[in-house]
């Protein structure tokens, strides 16, 4: 494997994605960054908008989504790329596990021939069968698999070892960025934690910059240096994962630290909030929150709060008028 790989970096600026049908932008002003070697990860309930923006640095969009603003790899802009670029993207060195194995797999294609195929038709790397399948078979044991599954059809295996197996996939290229949208839902605890160390293992030892999406705060503080989390389409809050989780400046954020304990993180905790994000059928002029929100006043209904840093820390901001009521500590919804 190639030890010198350039870095790889994201930037998303202002992304704004409006979809077929709806009254508001499904994405409305994303801002996220990771930089080269840096492990990022973007937080939030279900439909906050985490697989758009991730899936938005391939350009691999919905039909008929109008976008803005601008999404770059490593300085290159991939919402005005051709279809050569694209596709050169998209088997090059950016990698992405989906969140849902099944509708990314062909399930007339053996699980080998879709782990070695990338490679041997990639010009970019033209890896010989014999080394991608050693590869493969490297992989699969590393995700805790064995190489039996080569000749396997996608039908044949569980849930959980699609998902081994589609982690596996992104792996083959060595990639230099890494988009992983919840990858690691469908597997049980222990395994979650074997995947976990793998990603970290990636980056120790080849720089694989990783862009973590996760409903699971604790997923989030166990594996990123900096955390974002999205609310409604937007960014709520950012910041190192210390100082976001230790001193919460977004009354959402500080919800979803207080409404299950930590450690034992059961799945979907972020349902323990009441109340619904707002409808995209509506349009919306204040904060997203405030219909939820314990610290809700007059203004939150009129005015979209802009992103605010903390007091002391330029690099941890939250889009709320009411941060410096929170003072750090949990509050109960
Ligand atoms: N292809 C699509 N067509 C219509 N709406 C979509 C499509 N993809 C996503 N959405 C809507 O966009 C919002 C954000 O979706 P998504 O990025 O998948 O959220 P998350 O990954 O955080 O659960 C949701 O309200 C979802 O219903
Ligand atoms: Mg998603």
């Amino acid at each position: 494997m190639n030890l010198t790989k350039t870095p790889y970096t994201l930037d998303v600026q202002g992304l704004r994605i409006t979809l077929p049908g709806t009254a508001r932008p499904v994405l409305d002003g994303v801002d996220l960054h990771v930089g080269a070697r840096e492990t990022v990860a973007l937080v939030g309930e279900s439909g906050s908008g985490k697989t758009l923006t991730s899936r938005s640095a391939l350009k691999l969009l919905p039909p008929g989504a109008v976008v803005e603003g601008a999404v770059r790899v490593s300085g290159q802009d991939v919402l005005t790329m051709n279809a050569d670029q694209l596709r050169a993207l998209r088997t090059g060195r950016v990698a992405m596990i989906f969140q849902d194995p099944r509708t990314a797999l062909n399930p007339l294609r053996r699980i080998g021939d879709f782990l070695t195929e990338s490679v041997t038709l990639a010009r970019s790397m033209s890896m010989s069968q014999a080394d991608a399948t050693a590869r493969a078979v490297e992989l699969l044991r590393a995700v805790g698999l064995d190489e039996s599954a080569l000749h396997k059809y996608p039908g044949q295996v569980s849930g959980g070892m699609l998902q081994r197996v589609m982690i596996a996939a992104a792996l083959m290229g060595d990639p230099a960025l890494l988009l992983a949208d919840e990858p690691t839902t469908a597997l049980d605890v222990t395994t979650q934690a074997e995947v976990i160390a793998l990603l970290a293992e990636l980056r120790e030892r080849f720089g694989t910059g990783l862009l973590f999406v996760t409903h699971d705060l604790d997923l989030a503080a166990a594996i990123s240096d900096r955390v974002y989390v999205m609310y409604a389409g937007r960014i709520a809050e950012s910041g190192p994962a210390e100082a976001l989780f230790a001193r919460p400046r977004h009354p959402y954020t500080s919800a979803l630290l207080a409404s299950t304990p930590r450690l034992e993180a059961p799945q979907g905790r972020l349902a323990a909030i009441d109340g619904h994000p707002p409808d995209l059928r509506q349009e919306l002029t204040g904060c997203p929150f405030a219909a939820r929100c314990p610290l809700a006043t007059e203004i939150c209904d009129q005015q979209a709060p802009a992103p605010q840093p903390a007091p002391g820390e330029p690099h941890h901001q939250a889009a709320c008028h009411h941060s410096d009521r929170l003072e750090g500590s949990p509050v109960d919804v």
